[in-house]
């Protein structure tokens, strides 16, 4: 098969509808990373989203609408903070998991009896998704386990000659998934920190949770279980730069690529070093985070992150996916 990349208009999106209508596989930009869209309500179709990514299974898949889409087709009942926290978040970075059950594939939800929504706020992603007018699946185009896409170009490298079209709406400038937040109880509970954050629902639901996975459990998001965002490199992460430093040294010395990712502040500290900067600010360190592992795992032989010292905010989900991409745990010393 082979992969076109086009840029979005009439054309190329007349062709995307033909594909998805036909059960076939379409990725596309959102403001937080590209997605590989299905035809929600078509069985074979969803079930090659799970094929093509290799992914697991268990492992529900998010159904994307435009702004205009009466998402009560698809979700049975909402609680009452759900439609405050609609009209202050979407379209935006926010996916919210509703009841539901049997309004679109049984394979959407893996079994479970909630459908998670979201509304993109990218005009590429509305565009597409107006021209398709329906529910949309769409995890993130990459494969399973590796680092999520935010270029047309890394959606290819994944998927080249496994889907028949990407459609090109340049970079996306959130850089990280899409908060999930669990709508089903008496208090929204976030299930992945993303660019809307706890403090901003809070704020408007007037309290949110954040649910954490305890030993044995079963999870409620059962994505957060997996291995996920990694590079194809090795990868180490320290809570502080001496103990970077030092395994720079060593990897090096054993004759060894290693380049350090960290944050501009740190860069300019060590101008003599490979460095790969995730750039000053929260949002900036989202934005930048998939782009440098992925530059990363094509230059060097191992990649030696320093935890950035910001908390908080935004800094959740930098943090979760940083320290996920460096295998889950934070080197002391
Ligand atoms: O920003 C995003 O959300 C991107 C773009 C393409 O929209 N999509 C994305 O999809 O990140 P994916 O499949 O890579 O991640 C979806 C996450 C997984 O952790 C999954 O377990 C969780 O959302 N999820 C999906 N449906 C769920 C449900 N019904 N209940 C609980 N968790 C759910
Ligand atoms: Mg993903």
């Amino acid at each position: 098969m082979q992969t076109q990349i086009l840029p979005v208009n009439a054309r190329s999106l007349a062709l995307a509808k033909e594909i998805l209508l036909a059960g076939g596989l379409v990725a596309f930009h959102t403001e937080t990373v590209y997605g590989l869209g299905a035809d929600a309500r078509n069985d074979e179709a969803v079930r090659s989203v799970f094929a093509v990514k290799g992914r697991p299974a268990d492992n529900p898949l998010i159904a994307h609408v435009h702004p205009d889409y009466d998402i009560s087709r698809i979700v049975d009942g909402e609680p009452p903070y759900a439609a405050a926290l609609r009209r202050a978040f979407l379209p935006g970075p926010l996916t919210m998991v509703y009841p539901s059950k049997g309004k679109v594939s049984r394979f959407v939800s893996c079994g479970l009896d909630t459908l998670s929504v979201r509304v993109p706020a990218s005009p590429a992603a509305q565009a597409f998704l107006r021209a398709a007018d329906i529910p949309v699946v769409a995890p993130s185009a990459n494969l399973s386990k590796h680092v999520s896409p935010v270029t047309a170009q890394h959606v290819y490298d994944d998927f080249a000659g496994k889907i028949p079209l990407i459609l090109d709406g340049g970079r996306c400038e959130g850089g990280i998934e899409s908060t999930v937040l669990d709508c089903t109880g008496p208090v929204p509970q976030i299930l992945r920190a993303g660019l809307v954050t706890r403090e901003m629902i809070a704020a408007v639901a007037g309290d949110c949770g954040v649910y954490h996975m305890k030993e044995g459990e079963k999870p409620k998001s059962p994505g957060m279980a997996y291995k996920h965002y990694s590079p194809r490199c090795r990868t180490a992460l320290f809570a502080a730069e001496e103990g970077a430093l030092a395994e720079y040294a060593r990897e090096e010395a054993s004759g060894g690529t290693p380049y350090l990712l960290c944050t501009e502040q740190t860069a300019r500290r060590h101008p003599g070093l490979r460095v790969l900067s995730l750039g000053e600010t929260p949002e900036e360190m989202a934005a930048n985070l998939y782009a440098r592992l992925r530059e990363g795992e094509r230059c060097a032989t191992e990649l030696v992150a320093v935890l950035p010292e910001a908390r908080g905010g935004v800094m959740d989900g930098v943090l979760n996916r940083l320290t996920r991409a460096c295998g889950g745990t934070v080197n002391e010393t």
